[in-house]
């Protein structure tokens, strides 16, 4: 696993941009998979950035994003379509059509995580999947447990989870308790992955990830499985490791 450390947030955010953009240089078609959460509205900010340049296109690329609070409806500031339309599919030239994110408002969930599969696997997989990781470890909301659904579902998230993503809502009691999360075997069959690391807090997880140990309790320690994950880590996250 390749470990890129940079001095700052910014310079993070500017290298993780450059790798989708020359994945879509590579592969305009690319299948994109997308994470929220603050740790990438950086590298968002600078595709934006980059696309106004010109020095991005995403007129042929596809995404797939990992996870969506339940319930949740669409129009909610709260919800993962409400930051991913703000932060990027507002900002550049993806075509609605080829943007998904899980239905936090489905009424029938089984039948939802069933058709989100199968839209990847009709879009022939993720080429790049975008990840953040959690304190406690957990990727999209793969959260520590004793065993992981390999396919996308809908999940409770942990205590820990909860009072992390207090931060965005106006109070913890807002914080859904479920969400509907892509699960690890579709990660993990992503034919490149990014994983980025940012701030002291993200250093335990981090090295418990970099002992190359692989347990469900920490759910960032299966992308050991994977044969092409790039780490991209700030000093504050390598250096408390
Ligand atoms: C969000 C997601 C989560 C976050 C993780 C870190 O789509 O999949 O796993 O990546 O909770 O969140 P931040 O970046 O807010 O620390």
């Amino acid at each position: 696993m390749r470990v890129i450390v940079c001095e700052t947030y910014e310079e993070l955010s500017v290298t993780a941009a450059k790798m989708v953009a020359s994945q879509l240089l590579l592969k305009p078609d690319s299948v994109l998979g997308l994470a929220t959460g603050s740790t990438p509205e950086g590298m968002y900010a600078e595709l934006a950035r980059m696309y106004e340049r010109g020095e991005v296109d995403f007129s042929e690329a596809t995404t797939f994003n990992l996870d969506e609070y339940y319930p949740i409806s669409p129009d909610n500031d709260q919800s993962y379509h409400y930051f991913m339309q703000k932060h990027l599919f507002e900002r550049v030239n993806l075509r609605p059509g080829h943007i998904h994110l899980p239905n936090g408002a489905a009424a029938d969930v089984k039948a939802e995580c069933a058709h989100y599969d199968q839209m990847i696997e009709d879009a022939g997989g993720i080429d790049l999947q975008i990840l953040g990781i959690g304190h406690n470890g957990h990727i999209g909301f793969n959260e520590p447990a004793g065993e992981l659904n390999d396919c996308t579902h809908l999940t409770s998230l942990t205590e820990d989870t909860i009072q992390s993503n207090a931060r965005f809502f106006a109070n913890e009691e807002e914080v859904p308790r479920q969400a509907i999360t892509v699960g690890m075997a579709t990660i993990l069959t992503a034919r490149k992955i990014i994983l980025l690391v940012s701030g002291r807090n993200k250093s335990e997880p981090l090295r418990r990830l970099l002992t190359g140990k692989i347990s469900t309790a920490v759910p960032a320690t299966m992308l050991n499985l994977h044969r092409d994950t790039v780490i991209i880590t700030d000093r504050a996250a390598n250096d408390g490791r």
